[in-house]
């Protein structure tokens, strides 16, 4: 996983909890000191995943209550970071579309090619009537972080919208399928 996602959730960590929480959420991740991730590395993904779950444990959160506090400070951090990405979608839908092209920017910084790769075979997404529908496999199964990240880009763009889940990798779909309705018209 590119580090800009434990970056950011250490960051967050750190906020909330000051430094014995990060210290907390670090050891019980299994760290031996806590990482300083760089957001244009790979890291291993099972450690990105016991740093997720070692926060819900320190803090008693939910899976869903971390990502809707996580989903706040990645679009501020990512809008703060990368102000081009919100400047060329004048609207949530076009930020949606063009959200799986972000990240292959994102992965192009990598030097292993399988390592883009990887990035680049998690999402697609296509237009269906005035619906957008985005396929998302991964072994990370972070379905539920793309719909508190959905949620957070309406509310920057002062939008309402819907997500259905079609099909749920945790539900033993092979991959999720969400579709995606804004009040932005259609072009
Ligand atoms: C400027 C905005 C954004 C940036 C810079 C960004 C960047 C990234 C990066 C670098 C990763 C790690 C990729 C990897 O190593 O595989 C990632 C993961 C992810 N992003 Fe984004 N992202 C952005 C917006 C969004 C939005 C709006 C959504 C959903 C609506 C989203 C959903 C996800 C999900 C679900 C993952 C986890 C993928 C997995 O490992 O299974 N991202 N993002």
């Amino acid at each position: 996983m590119i580090g800009l996602i434990q970056k950011i959730l250490l960051e967050l960590v750190e906020r909330e909890g000051g430094a014995k929480a990060l210290a907390d959420v670090t050891r019980r991740a299994g760290l031996a000191d806590v990482p300083d991730f760089r957001i244009d590395t790979d890291y291993p993904d099972d450690e990105c995943l016991r740093l997720i779950e070692a926060t819900q444990a320190v803090f008693g959160l939910d899976e869903e209550a971390l990502y809707r506090l996580y989903a706040d400070a990645f679009i501020v951090e990512s809008r703060r970071l990368f102000p081009m990405f919100y400047r060329m979608s004048p609207t949530a839908r076009d930020f949606l579309e063009r959200q799986p092209r972000v990240h292959d920017t994102l992965a192009s910084s990598l030097r292993n090619e399988a390592s883009r790769e990887r990035v680049r075979d998690k999402f697609a997404i296509r237009r269906e009537g005035e619906d957008l529908v985005v396929t998302y496999g991964s072994p990370n199964r972070l379905c539920g972080l793309y719909e508190a990240l959905f949620d957070r880009l309406l509310q920057e763009y002062g939008e309402a919208g819907e997500l259905s889940v079609r099909t749920c990798q945790k539900r033993g779909d092979p991959v999720c399928t969400f579709c995606l309705r804004t009040e932005t018209a259609i072009d």
